[in-house]
C-alpha cells in the first residue's frame, strides 16, 4: 500500500500540514496563512524544496548536520543495524554493541576526566538528565539544599520544562510559568550590548563575576552548579571574551560548584576543536552532547560525566532512577559511530580550524562595513552578524526582532537559509561547506542587508 501523502500534490500537502501538523516554535495562524515550505531532498550543503529551488543551508539544519546531507555511509550503517538488531534497551544490566562502542569512543574523544556516558535522545533530555545527576550528587554528599543551578539570560538548553527553566529565554518563561524553582539566571558576556567603555577583556571578567555575586546573594551552600554553552548559539551567537571562562572556572572551584558545558551546538568541530570547551579552556564536570553527535541523521544525545560526579553515583548512589526507552538506541549509536569515523577520517575538525573556519570568518568580517552591521562575531563555522539602527552607541532597533525577520525572509527568498535572533543573523553551516559556497553565502547576505535597508528606509 502506498502512503497517500506520497502522492499528494504540493498544495494538498500544504493544506494537510495546516490541518494536522503543529510545528515547533511556530505562530500557527501565521503559518496557516503562508503555508509550509516542503523540503524534499538534500545533498552536501544544499536542500531542494518541492518547487525545485536549490537552497544553501547556512544553518546545517538546526546547527546539526555537521558532515552534510546525503552521506550513503550513514544510511548503509543504519540499514545494516536495523536488520541485525533494530532495538534493544540498555536497562536491567543489558547493553548492545553499538551503545558500548559509542560510549568508549566518546570517552576517548572528549577531554580527559570525562570517562562515563549516559545516553538520551535530545539535548533537552540530556540537560534534564544532568539536573537529576547534579541534585543526586549533592544529596549523596549530604547537602540536598544545594539544588540551585545558575544559568544565563539568552541561554538555550532545550524546551522541556527543565530545559526551558535552565534556558534564559524570557518569551519561553512567560508562556508557561517558568523557570521552575531552583533555576537562576545571570547576565551573559554580551559585549556589544553591555560592554560600555570596558575593553572586551575587562568586560569578560566583569560578566563572569556576576556569577560570584549571585552565588553570594543566594548563599554558596545552596548553589549546585553553573551551566553554560561555550558560545551561546540560539541566544544570538554570543562569543565570550577570552577572559570570561577562566574567571568562571576560578569561581566554580572556589565555591565547589559543578561546571556544566552544554556542547550541543559547539561540540563536534563547530569551533575548530572537537569541543568548544577546548577552544575556550573550560574544564567541565559534565558535558551535554547532541546534534553533531549523529550530524542529525538520527536523534541521539549524551551526557559526559566527569570522575567527580561519576564516582559518587557509582560508588554511593545505588540505583539511579532515571532513563529513557531509547537511551543508547543501537541504530542511533551505530549511526553516531559512523558519523564520528567520517569526521575523523576526513579531518573535518582540522579543516574548520585551519582552512574553512578562518576563510568563513574573514569573508564574513567584510560585511562589517555595511551600514546596518553593528558587529560580526564568531569562531570556526559559527557566526552572528548583528544589525543595528546606528553603529554609534550602538543603537539597537525597536521593536526588537522586526528587522531581523525582514532580513531572514529576504535570505529565504534568495535561497540561502540563515536564522534571525533578535536583529542578528546567525549562521552555522555544515563543516563540509566549500569556499565557493561561503562566497555565495556572504554575497547573498550583503544583498539581503541592502534589501532590508531599503525596506526600513534607513
Ligand atoms: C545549546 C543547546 N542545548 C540544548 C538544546 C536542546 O536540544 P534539543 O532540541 O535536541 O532538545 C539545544 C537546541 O538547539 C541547544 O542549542
Amino acid at each position: 500500500m502506498t502512503n497517500k501523502l506520497n502522492v499528494l500534490s504540493d498544495s494538498a500537502l500544504m493544506a494537510a500540514d495546516t490541518a494536522h501538523h503543529l510545528h515547533p516554535f511556530t505562530d500557527y495562524k501565521a503559518l496557516a496563512a503562508e503555508g509550509s515550505r516542503v523540503i524534499v531532498r538534500a545533498e552536501g550543503c544544499t536542500l531542494w524544496d518541492s518547487q525545485g529551488n536549490a537552497i544553501l543551508d547556512g544553518m546545517a539544519g538546526l546547527w546539526c548536520v555537521n558532515i552534510g546531507y546525503g552521506r550513503e555511509e550513514l544510511a548503509d550503517v543504519a540499514a545494516r543495524q536495523m536488520r541485525e538488531l533494530p532495538y534493544y534497551n540498555t536497562f536491567f544490566k543489558t547493553t548492545t554493541r553499538p551503545a558500548t562502542e559509542l560510549a568508549t569512543r566518546l570517552a576517548e574523544l572528549t577531554p580527559p576526566g570525562l570517562e562515563h556516558v549516559f545516553f538520551a535522545n535530545s539535548g533537552s533530555e540530556a540537560n534534564d538528565t544532568i539536573v537529576r545527576m547534579v541534585r543526586r550528587y549533592w544529596q549523596l554528599h549530604g547537602q540536598p539544599e544545594r539544588n540551585v543551578i545558575i544559568s544565563r539570560e539568552y541561554a538555550y538548553h532545550g524546551s522541556t520544562l527543565v530545559g526551558a527553566s535552565l534556558g534564559g529565554m524570557s518569551a519561553m518563561h512567560s508562556q508557561t510559568g517558568l523557570p521552575l524553582p531552583g533555576f537562576e539566571h545571570i547576565r551573559p558576556p554580551y559585549y556589544l550590548r553591555d560592554g560600555g567603555n570596558m575593553t572586551p577583556q575587562e568586560f569578560g571578567v566583569a560578566a563572569a563575576q556576576a556569577l560570584e555575586e549571585r552565588i553570594l546573594a543566594l548563599g554558596p551552600e545552596r548553589v549546585a552548579a553553573f551551566i553554560a554553552e561555550p558560545i551561546q548559539g540560539a541566544g544570538g551567537v554570543i562569543v565570550p571574551p577570552d577572559s570570561y571562562f577562566p574567571e568562571i572556572q576560578r569561581i566554580c572551584r572556589e565555591y565547589g560548584i559543578l561546571l556544566i558545558a552544554d556542547e550541543v551546538i559547539c561540540g563536534f568541530g563547530r569551533t575548530g576543536n572537537w569541543f568548544g570547551s577546548e577552544t575556550f579552556g573550560i574544564e567541565p564536570d559534565l558535558m551535554t552532547l547532541a546534534k553533531g553527535l549523529s550530524s542529525g541523521y538520527l536523534p541521539i544525545s549524551a551526557v559526559m560525566v566527569g570522575d567527580r560526579v561519576a564516582r559518587t553515583l557509582i560508588d554511593e548512589g545505588g540505583e539511579f532512577f532515571h532513563g529513557f526507552t531509547y537511551s543508547g538506541h543501537p541504530v542511533a549509536c551505530a549511526v553516531a559511530l559512523e558519523n564520528l569515523r567520517i569526521m575523523q577520517d576526513e579531518g573535518l575538525v582540522e579543516r574548520v580550524r585551519d582552512d574553512i573556519g578562518p576563510y568563513f570568518q574573514d569573508r564574513l568580517r567584510e560585511l562589517a562595513d555595511h551600514p546596518l552591521v553593528g558587529e560580526v562575531r564568531g569562531v570556526g563555522l559559527i557566526a552572528g552578524v548583528e544589525l543595528v539602527r546606528d553603529k554609534d552607541g550602538p543603537v539597537f532597533f525597536q521593536p526588537e526582532g522586526r528587522v531581523g525577520t525582514i532580513c531572514r525572509d529576504h535570505c529565504f527568498r534568495n535561497n540561502v537559509i540563515m536564522r534571525a535572533v533578535r536583529d542578528g543573523m546567525v549562521i552555522s553551516p555544515p563543516l563540509v561547506i566549500s569556499h565557493a559556497e561561503v562566497d555565495r553565502l556572504v554575497e547573498t547576505a550583503r544583498r539581503c542587508f541592502d534589501l532590508t535597508q531599503a525596506d526600513i528606509g534607513l
